[in-house]
């Protein structure tokens, strides 16, 4: 059932991911019987959800299903830093606490050019490449104030983001660091592609209204899709 799979899309929510699988449906132009409808795989499960599109799927286990020549992607959203909100983040390098560690976390750079370049021909918005830091948490681990719990003070905050901006960390977001590292152990080329939806160079909070969140969303999805699309010969 998943030999043919090329292209692997990980995102957090189960409803992006299966709006992302509809939207993949049309990409494709894959024809789903009358009167059937696309289903979630996985329904057995309530961690995760699973939908297949052709050779795309959303979630892993490729091991054991003889998929060969696969890429990984991760489609998300962040917290930018000096980015206008709506700025698409393709990370090159993904680090943790603070500090820009060492981690074989090795995203590939070829495929970040290539999605950057598709990412660039709309005008509407930038799509650029930078690192990504990676925290456990959103509040404190992301030197927000507006946590439950908070030990520092404004000026400690913005002295904090500044440094790492400084050192090229463009946004920040919760499962990078994990991603990269797993899909470079793997030995499977991979990208992180995330939204910013807040600068927070000038805010903690997030303002934006629900549509234009939504359509925030579907940027990266869109570059991948197009992505895709060009790999298949089809764009
Ligand atoms: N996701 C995060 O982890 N941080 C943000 O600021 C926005 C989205």
């Amino acid at each position: 059932m998943f030999g043919d799979v090329k292209f692997v899309c990980f995102g957090g929510s189960p409803k992006r991911m299966e709006k992302f699988a509809q939207f993949m449906v049309g990409q494709l132009n894959e024809k789903i019987p009358a009167g059937m409808t696309l289903s979630d795989i996985s329904h057995g499960s309530d961690r995760y959800v699973l939908y297949k599109v052709g050779p795309v799927l959303s979630v892993s286990m490729l091991y054991h299903a003889d998929c060969k020549d696969v890429k990984f992607f991760r489609l998300g959203t962040s917290g930018g830093l000096g980015l206008e909100p709506g700025t698409v983040v393709i990370t090159d390098a993904a680090a943790t606490l603070g500090m820009i560690l060492q981690h074989p976390a090795f995203l590939d750079r070829d495929l970040c050019e290539q999605l950057q370049e598709i990412g660039t021909k709309n005008q509407q918005y930038e799509t650029v490449i930078g690192k990504t830091m990676c925290t456990y948490d959103f509040y404190e681990g992301q030197a927000r104030l507006d946590g439950a719990f908070c030990d520092f003070t404004e000026e400690d905050k913005m002295a904090f983001l500044k440094r790492i901006h400084d050192r090229g960390v463009l946004n920040i977001e919760m499962e990078s660091l994990c991603f990269a590292a797993m899909a470079h152990r793997a030995a499977v080329k991979s990208a992180i592609i995330c939204c910013t939806i807040v600068d927070r160079l000038k805010s903690d909070q997030i303002t934006a209204s629900h549509e234009t969140l939504e359509e925030w969303q579907e940027r990266p999805q869109k570059i991948v899709a197009k992505f895709i699309r060009k790999q298949l010969g089809i764009e």
